[in-house]
């Protein structure tokens, strides 16, 4: 049965089997399938007890529950599926750290963000530091384990991570099949961002032209450029990620598609041919008027912002168009998200806006 996530009478049928136990899987296209696995991955419908099963051209992904995905996909039940042997990481950890002091076994992280081969943890209250990262490094197979001590400050958003385990913490960080070469120790990577950079794989058109003023190593171009075909003119202030982001391009194959800027977007984005303008910055209000003067007459803006929960969308919506209306346009709402809080009542949404 082939049906999209707009079908709700075969939903409704699934949901009520999914209660009988039938191990159901969905049947998608193989180019499509790693952005629908991440996508599940993040919604927690893939069923990771059972093993994805491969074919020529189809891919079938085990799941829990009728993923809510704007994508086309058939609906089968699972017969002869192999079982994946339940991994427990800390588990596995605790078992290799079971004589360490009992105040740092009370204190074992039990979350950590991986990037490629690299691990990030914060370790606050434990002593053995060296000895646990050796452990962490081990079961989670990474070269290389960083001590998150102060996160991320300033405008190139630079990392405060020390070292406690190896010594290289340049990796390369597969997503939505596009790889992100970086340094984790210089360059941050946001992994609460995980559905935005998914999401910018397809708002745009194949050769629309769009400007990311604040490109990093391409967090949003290469989305953008590998799976939607964008032209991307794409800014970045700090040489090292500029660095890597011109590598990322290569490593991607997208040079023909992305034209990496080094300097501040204000100055170096080009005047008056995007229709559609990425602002992944936290404070992408105080640029706007900037982006403005990018964009050919009308198009849409990705604008990030951190603000008062209580303030998102519309004060923010406000804002913007109060800074539209200096320029003599108008600004619409098509969408907005809150992406991830960053303090108690602090928030870092975004807004897409038409501006015509
Ligand atoms: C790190 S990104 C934000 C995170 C990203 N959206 C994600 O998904 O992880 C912001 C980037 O904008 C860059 N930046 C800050 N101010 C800038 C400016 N005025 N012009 C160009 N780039 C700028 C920073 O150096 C940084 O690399």
């Amino acid at each position: 049965m082939v049906y999209t996530a707009e079908d709700g009478r075969a939903k409704l049928f699934f949901r009520v089997f999914i209660v009988g136990f039938v191990a159901l899987a969905i049947v998608v296209g193989k180019n499509q399938a790693e952005t629908i696995k991440c996508i599940l991955v993040e919604q927690g419908i893939i069923d990771d007890k059972r093993k994805i099963k491969r074919y020529e051209d189809k891919v079938e992904i085990p799941v829990k529950a009728i993923p809510d995905i704007a994508a086309e996909f058939e609906v089968v039940e699972q017969k002869n599926y192999l079982q994946r042997k339940p991994f427990i990481p800390f588990e596995e950890i605790k078992k290799l750290l079971k004589d360490i002091p009992e105040r740092d076994l009370k204190h074992l992280p039990r979350k950590w963000e991986k990037f490629g081969d690299v691990l990030v943890v914060k370790m606050p209250g434990i002593s053995e530091k060296e000895r646990v990262a050796r452990a962490y490094a081990q079961v989670l197979d990474c070269k290389t384990v960083l001590e998150d001590v102060r996160g991320i400050s300033g405008i190139t958003r630079t990392p405060h991570f020390t070292f406690i385990y190896g010594d290289n913490a340049e990796t390369v960080h597969i997503e939505n099949g596009i790889k992100y070469r970086f340094d984790v120790s210089r360059i941050m990577f946001s992994s609460g961002n995980v559905d935005e950079r998914i999401r910018m794989a397809s708002v745009a058109q194949r050769h629309e032209v769009v400007v990311d003023m604040f490109a990093g190593i391409g967090y949003f171009t290469l989305p953008l450029a590998v799976h939607g075909g964008a032209k991307v003119f794409a800014c970045e202030i700090n040489p090292v990620a500029y660095t890597y982001l011109s590598h990322n391009c290569m490593l991607n194959q997208v040079t023909d598609r992305v034209v990496p800027l080094l300097g501040d977007c204000r100055k170096v984005a080009p005047q008056g041919v995007a229709s559609r303008i990425v602002m992944g910055y936290f404070d992408s209000l105080s640029f706007l008027s900037h982006a403005l003067g990018v964009l050919k007459n009308e198009g849409v803006i990705h604008l990030h912002q951190k603000c008062r929960e209580e303030d998102f969308p519309e004060r923010i919506l406000k804002k913007a168009a109060r800074t539209a209306r200096e320029q003599g346009k108008k600004v619409e709402l098509l969408f907005n998200k809150k992406i991830k809080s960053y303090a108690p009542r602090i928030i870092h949404g975004v807004l897409d806006i038409m501006i015509s």
